[in-house]
């Protein structure tokens, strides 16, 4: 197992060469995007991709991203492009958007979990497309994190999840964006979100006219098949606390002397209006101030791996305005306090 130092902005080729032959030979390599780390395989190597799944305990039928590094790839992997399709590439592309589009005959069903379609980004990081290019092959590769788990946002939470069952690891640094890319459906009509990241359906609503939340499927029916399993979730059992700034120091200090008589030990997710009210929990994550969603994004993985290394019992978790990409940390924090 190797740790390759990457600088983003003056990148060692040939560490991107020896990542690529590692690919090329069909083992896996982690690698940085702008959103959170991920762990790639050749998208066209069966046996390759068949490693993800395993080496992250994640069911097959959950399909994975690929990442792309040119425009003209995408027709390697979709069927029937539309201009729609061409236009959201466009604009977004390099970003933190996913395109799930009809699939081509040619990508394997291991790699779409037996669906019909293929979910397609193109990373906005100069070391994941590099990698990409020098593969010469799109790379497929969910986040490098154990099923379950949340993502990895620094090359620490890979290895830590991973050890040596990767070859190599890329590692440039804390991830930007730190919250998943916003996967868009655009097989169906409207066009409708399947998981929300920082590109909001505000923003793609001036594109594509109407577009629509997630329905909230029975179980078995998910249609984002990720969507249906308990996700972001650290050891810890995670309590949402709702209402007005007031109301949720109330109800968090209140949880915090009642979890603490039980002998739990109680963590708590807080914003930096709020942090000094709990002085009497065993840790307290500060995110941001509660205005920064960008930056309470930006940390809140980190902050959910914290409380695992500092073996919480509980995590009470105010709640942020569901604004921006606030919507997207609403729905993480909300799949981690599932139990
Ligand atoms: O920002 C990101 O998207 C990161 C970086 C590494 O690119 N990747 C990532 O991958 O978050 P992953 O595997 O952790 O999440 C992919 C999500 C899952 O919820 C999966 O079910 C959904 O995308 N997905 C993938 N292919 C799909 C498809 N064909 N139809 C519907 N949903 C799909
Ligand atoms: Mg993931």
């Amino acid at each position: 197992m190797k740790i390759l130092k990457i600088n983003p902005v003056h990148i060692n080729y040939n560490f991107i060469k020896q990542a690529a032959r590692v690919l090329g030979r069909g083992s896996l390599v982690v690698f940085p995007t702008e959103t959170v780390y991920g762990v790639g395989a050749d998208v066209f190597n069966e046996q390759a991709v068949a490693k993800i799944f395993s080496v992250k305990q994640r069911p097959t039928d959950n399909p994975l991203i690929i990442h792309i590094a040119h425009l003209s790839d995408l027709k390697k992997l979709a069927r029937n492009i539309s201009p729609q399709t061409r236009l959201l590439a466009k604009h977004f592309w390099p970003g933190p958007l996913t395109l799930i589009l009809p699939k081509k005959l040619e990508v394997s069903q291991a790699v779409t979990g037996k669906n019909d379609t293929v979910a397609v980004r193109m990373p906005d990081h100069p070391v994941a497309l590099a990698l990409i290019k020098a593969l010469k092959s799109p790379i497929a590769a969910p986040s490098a994190n154990l099923s379950g788990k949340p993502s990895a946002t620094d090359i620490v939470h890979a290895l830590s999840d991973f050890g040596d069952k990767i070859d190599v690891y890329l590692d440039a640094g804390p991830a930007k964006i730190g919250l998943e890319s916003t996967v868009l459906d655009l097989t169906v009509d409207p066009p409708e979100i399947l998981r929300p990241g920082g590109i909001t359906k505000e923003v793609l609503q001036n594109f594509l006219g109407h577009v629509i939340d997630h329905k909230h499927y029975p179980k078995n029916k998910a249609r984002s098949p990720g969507m249906k399993y308990r996700h972001y979730a650290p050891n810890a059992r995670l309590v949402l606390v709702t209402g007005n700034q007031q109301a949720m120091v109330k109800k968090s200090r209140a949880l915090i002397r009642r979890f603490k008589k039980d002998g739990k030990k109680v963590g708590v997710i807080a914003s930096k209006e709020t942090a000094a009210h709990y002085h009497e929990a065993d840790y307290v994550a500060v995110l941001s101030t509660r205005r920064n969603l960008k930056m309470a994004a930006h940390k809140l993985f980190r902050a959910l791996r914290k409380f695992d290394d500092e073996h919480m019992d509980i995590i009470i978790a105010e709640t942020f305005p569901e604004r921006g990409i606030g919507k997207a940390i609403m729905n993480r924090l909300q799949k981690a306090s599932i139990n």
